[in-house]
């Protein structure tokens, strides 16, 4: 069992480079914001306290914390005074003793297992500090760790203060570090500005630590990967891709196939079975869930839809569905919040659906908008239906019974509603009930005007190949 007392997020940076009104550790990739991942990867530890110290676009990044970390505590920096004032600043008023990781919010692939290994070996050894370093083949921008003879870490020299030497150095500060908090306390009132950014490092506690005569553990990581971090867009597709790609082979390794992982998009929040298979161009997001043996794609999107066992949904967009048990949505549907499909039910081509259920073994097959509507089982919507559920001030609902045959292109005009085993005719605009067994009429009855083309479009290819004897009918008005 690992023990931490605190976790610090440094999160009070501009980050510039970003160019954007969005703080970047508010920048998402994989469903979470760059913080929430951290934030995530914290769960695992279950430290006694998380503070995040904030400053720019503190409103909006508080905002999100209250959201997704409400237990997190808020640290003000309202200047950049850099990674040493920021961790001065969080350490104020905490413990005197106990042990604190710190790090960024913006390294959203860290893993939680990686940090569990760090605070156990820093804790097991008893170090003063513990640092998480990664060798990187472009280490240009990073802190470089400088090492002595025997392997020690003697000190960490930021790019920009680097001699040329040092600069070559592959090895990097991923910016995690694990300290001791009486050693921390003692060590981070010593900081100095006197460096080429003016700001107080946090890497220099480690050199005054050693010159204390303290220990300090280095953890080269196995996996650089992870400590990756995003200063601007392009590491920010970056990251992404690379937790695609994390997602994806642990949902194939779980055994969910996929045809083409390279274009599948799952958020960290989605839960998939095994035996789902995934086709290209498919994105899960949010609370997804796919149940066993669903077939989901080519292309399609789905946010906070629950699909179930069996199910598939072909070349569609679903938001807050909820798709049941052999159910069959696409190609091309899109279903709205409140879509609820029953075991076995089929929405197919051109569909709109909202805030709507369909019984088990019910059919929109074609060209429908079904907005506000109860379907009951064994129904069959016929093509090109709208459930026109808008008065133009109030949405209204529809009801439709079981085994019920709604013809082609009816208008049903809600609050309206379909007694079992009824059916409506063709082209009706249906705006009474129709009773249990009845068939619904609602439409202009039909008249041929007899000889009309020949009358009214004589010397058209219509009226040359009007049969000579439509001439002799007489026109009936
Ligand atoms: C820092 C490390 C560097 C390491 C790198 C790893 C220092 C001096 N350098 O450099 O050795 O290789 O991370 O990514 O620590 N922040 C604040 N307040 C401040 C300044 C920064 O909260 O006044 C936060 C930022 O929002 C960011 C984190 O601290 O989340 C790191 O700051 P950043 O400016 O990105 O440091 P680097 O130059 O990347
Ligand atoms: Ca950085």
């Amino acid at each position: 069992m690992t023990r931490l007392d605190y976790a610090i997020v440094l999160a009070a940076g501009e980050g510039t480079r970003m160019k954007s009104t969005t703080p970047k550790v508010l920048h998402s990739i994989a469903g979470r914001t760059l913080l929430g991942h951290v934030l995530a990867a914290l769960d695992d530890l279950s430290p006694k306290e998380i503070r995040v110290v904030i400053g720019a676009g503190r409103e909006q990044v508080e905002e999100h914390l209250s959201l997704v970390a409400p237990k997190a505590k808020t640290v003000l920096q309202d200047r950049r005074g850099g990674t040493g004032h920021a961790a001065q600043l969080a350490l104020a008023d905490a413990s005197k003793t106990g042990t604190v990781l710190i790090l960024a919010g913006d390294t959203p692939l860290l893993s939680g297992s990686s940090l569990t290994q760090l605070i156990a070996a820093h804790n097991e050894g008893g170090f003063a500090a513990t640092v998480l370093t990664a060798e990187l083949p472009d280490p240009t921008g990073y802190g470089r760790v400088i090492r002595a003879d025997n392997g020690d870490l003697v000190r960490i020299v930021e790019d920009r203060d680097a001699s040329e030497v040092e600069q070559a150095i592959e090895e990097i500060n991923s910016g995690v570090y694990v300290f001791d908090l009486a050693k921390l306390h003692g060590a981070i009132g010593k900081l100095s500005s006197t460096n080429a950014q003016g700001e107080l490092y946090l890497t220099d506690v480690i050199e005054i630590l050693r010159k204390g005569g303290d220990r300090i553990l280095p953890v080269l990581t196995p996996d650089s990967v992870e400590i990756l971090g995003v200063n601007d867009r392009v590491q920010l597709a970056e990251c992404a891709a690379l937790l695609r790609d994390q997602i994806n082979d642990q949902w194939m390794r779980e055994g969910v196939t996929m045809i083409d992982p390279t274009t599948t998009w799952i958020d960290a929040t989605v839960e998939i079975a095994t035996d789902a298979v995934i086709y290209p161009g498919t994105a899960l997001s949010g609370e997804t869930t796919i149940a066993s043996g669903a077939i989901i794609g080519p292309r399609s999107t789905l946010i906070d839809c629950a699909v179930g066992p069996g199910a598939s949904v072909l070349e569609s967009y679903c938001v807050g569905a909820t798709i049941g048990k052999d159910a069959k949505v696409g190609p091309y549907t899109f279903l709205r919040a409140g879509s609820d499909l029953a075991t076995g039910s089929r929405v197919g081509s051109f569909v709109e659906m909202k805030n709507s259920t369909v019984g088990e073994g019910s059919k929109v097959p074609h060209l429908s908008y079904v907005g506000d509507a109860t379907i009951g089982t064994g129904t069959n919507i016929g093509a090109g239906t709208i459930f026109a559920n808008y008065d133009g001030v109030n949405k209204h609902q529809t009801v439709v019974g079981d085994h019920v045959r709604i013809g082609s292109d009816t208008v049903l005009v809600a609050p309206v509603s379909i007694g079992d085993g009824a059916y409506t005719a063709a082209s009706s605009v249906i705006t009474e009930d129709v009773p249990s067994g009845a068939i619904g009429v609602g439409r202009a009855k039909q008249r041929n005007v007899l000889g009309w083309v020949l009358r009214k479009r004589a010397g058209t290819l219509s009226a040359k190949a009007a049969k000579p004897n439509a001439e002799k009918g007489k026109p009936t008005s």
